[in-house]
C-alpha cells in the first residue's frame, strides 16, 4: 500500500436555499448559462491533487443527473442530511471504504462557484505539513457595528484579528469525522468544519484567500458572481 495521504473533496449541495428562494435550488441556478454546481466543481476537477469527489445531494434531486459532471468517473454522490454538517458527515461515511484516517478531506460549498484554482492550490500547500489542517479565509475589512436590537448602532466592534471563513476547508479524514460526530451527537450546531475542529481544542490554520470567493445567498448575488466569473475568464 502506498503511504501517500490521498485527498478527497466533499461538495455539499443538499441545502434548500431558503434565503435564495425561487423554484430552482440555488446550486442549480444558472451563471453565464452554466449551473452553479458545475462552476463549484470546476476548480476541484481541474486539480490533479484530488483523488475523488463526493457530492452530497438533497433527497429527490433530479437535476444532478443532467449535469455533465455526473458522468465524470472521479465524482460520486451521497444523500445529504438536514443540516450542512450532517451532509458533510454523510459524505465522509460514503468515503469510508476508501479513505484512511490520515487522508485529507477538502470540503467545499456548492454555493461557492467562484473558487479559483490558485486558492485551492494555496490551501493544499499551506496545510501540507500541518498537524491540524486549515481553511481559506479573508481578514475583515469593514468597520463592524453591534446594533441595539432596534436598528441603531450601539457600538463599534473591534475587527482586529477577525476573519471571514470561506470554503474549501481541509482536514484529515479521521479527525474531521471525530469532530463532526461529536458536534452532531451533542447537537452543537456548527456552520463550518473549522468550528467542529475548534470544539476539540485545535486551531485550524487560516489561509488567506480571495474575497471574491463568495457564497450565493440571495438572488442579488447572481449578478455579482457572474461579474466575478467573467473577470476570471478574461485573465
Ligand atoms: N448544505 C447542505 N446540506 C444542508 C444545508 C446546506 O449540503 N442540509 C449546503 C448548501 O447546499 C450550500 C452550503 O451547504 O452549498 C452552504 O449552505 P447555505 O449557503 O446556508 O445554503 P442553504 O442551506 O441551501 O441556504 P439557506 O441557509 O438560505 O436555506
Ligand atoms: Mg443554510
Amino acid at each position: 500500500m502506498s503511504g501517500r495521504a490521498r485527498r478527497w473533496a466533499v461538495v455539499v449541495a443538499a441545502g434548500r436555499g431558503e434565503r435564495f428562494g425561487g423554484s430552482t435550488p440555488k446550486q442549480y441556478a444558472r451563471l453565464l448559462g452554466r449551473p452553479v454546481l458545475s462552476w463549484s466543481l470546476a476548480a476541484l476537477l481541474a486539480s490533479p491533487a484530488i483523488d475523488g469527489i463526493v457530492v452530497a445531494l438533497a433527497p429527490g434531486d433530479r437535476r444532478w443527473k443532467r449535469l455533465a459532471e455526473s458522468r465524470d468517473p472521479r465524482v460520486r454522490t451521497c444523500a445529504g442530511g438536514d443540516r450542512r454538517e450532517a451532509s458533510v458527515s454523510n459524505a465522509l461515511v460514503a468515503l469510508q471504504a476508501q479513505a484512511r484516517d490520515g487522508d485529507w478531506v477538502i470540503v467545499h460549498d456548492a454555493a461557492r462557484p467562484c473558487l479559483r484554482r490558485q486558492d485551492l492550490d494555496a490551501l493544499i500547500a499551506a496545510t501540507r505539513n500541518d498537524a491540524v489542517g486549515g481553511l481559506l479565509a479573508v481578514p475583515v475589512a469593514d468597520t463592524l457595528k453591534a446594533d441595539d436590537g432596534h436598528g441603531r448602532s450601539l457600538r463599534t466592534a473591534d475587527r482586529s484579528g477577525l476573519w471571514r471563513a470561506l470554503t474549501p476547508q481541509m482536514f484529515r479524514y479521521g479527525l474531521l469525522r471525530r469532530a463532526l460526530a461529536m458536534c452532531l451527537e451533542r447537537e452543537r450546531g456548527v456552520t463550518d468544519e473549522a468550528s467542529a475542529i475548534e470544539a476539540l481544542g485545535l486551531r485550524p490554520r487560516l489561509v488567506p484567500g480571495r474575497a471574491d470567493n463568495i457564497k450565493l445567498t440571495t438572488p442579488a448575488d447572481i449578478g455579482l458572481a457572474e461579474a466575478i466569473l467573467r473577470a476570471g475568464r478574461k485573465r
